[in-house]
């Protein structure tokens, strides 16, 4: 199995790093300030471990991006695009503002002609990047158990066979996958992101995922 790299000191830095670990995967988590992981890394065992970015990125053989999005590009940077280059990127970042919701309708910093995802790719043109797990609080990302079964997490990548590797991590993870193509539909799937989170502003309801139905 391979190495999982996750870079990102979050929530979602943790409930993916644990998931892998709990899926049976070696984790190293990134960060700037690698002290601040230290009760998780003494709580994760023997299978995990804890760096900078670029170590992380380093010893990674699958790389988790899990970062603030408006500092995804410069962490692309800090973990190195040598160290990305070749290995799959899953992208879980969104490109939200500084600027509050209106109305629990989230802001971008992106225009709909061009996704975060994209941006990424071009910083580090060799990476593959795959987009998943940005349209679903952290909450279900790992085993969703909803009365409505299983959600359906949408992807999208340039490259083929790192899309059917996250795929097949997504299926592990519990999910139902709908496979969108080219980075391109980044555009579409970031902003999904928007439609999730107004539930959750206006209602505070967050414990629900999307589903596509056939
Ligand atoms: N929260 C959710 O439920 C959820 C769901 C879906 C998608 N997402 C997306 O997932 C990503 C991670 O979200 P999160 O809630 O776990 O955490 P977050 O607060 O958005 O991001 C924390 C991470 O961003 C890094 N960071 C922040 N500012 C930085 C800077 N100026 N330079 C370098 N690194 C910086 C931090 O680095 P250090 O470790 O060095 O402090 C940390 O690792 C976001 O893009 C978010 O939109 C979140």
């Amino acid at each position: 199995m391979k190495r999982i790299a996750v870079l990102g000191s979050g929530v979602v830095g943790q409930v993916l790093a644990d998931g892998f670990l709990a899926h049976g995967y070696d984790v190293i988590r990134g960060t700037r300030e690698p002290a601040k992981l230290s009760d998780w890394l003494a709580a994760a065992g023997a299978r995990a471990a804890t760096g900078t970015f670029a170590e992380a990125a380093r010893a990674g053989e699958l790389i988790v991006l899990a970062v603030k999005g408006d500092a995804a590009e410069s962490v692309v940077d800090l973990a190195g695009v040598d160290s990305l280059a070749g290995k799959v990127v899953i992208d879980t970042t969104n490109p939200i503002a500084a600027e509050p919701p209106v109305h629990g309708v989230l802001r971008f910093f992106t225009t709909p002609d061009e996704s975060l995802m994209e941006r990424l790719q071009r910083r580090a043109p060799a990476a593959r990047f795959v987009k998943a797990f940005s349209c679903v609080g952290n909450g279900c990302m790992v085993s969703p158990q909803l009365p409505g079964g299983p959600p359906t997490m949408f992807l999208c990548g340039n490259d083929p066979s790192a899309r059917a590797e996250v795929r097949a991590i997504l299926e592990q993870f519990g999910w139902d996958t709908e496979d969108l193509g080219e980075a391109e539909a980044a555009r579409a799937i970031e902003p999904l992101c928007i439609l999730w989170c107004i539930p959750g502003f206006r209602r505070n309801s967050w414990g629900h995922a999307l589903k596509l139905l056939r």
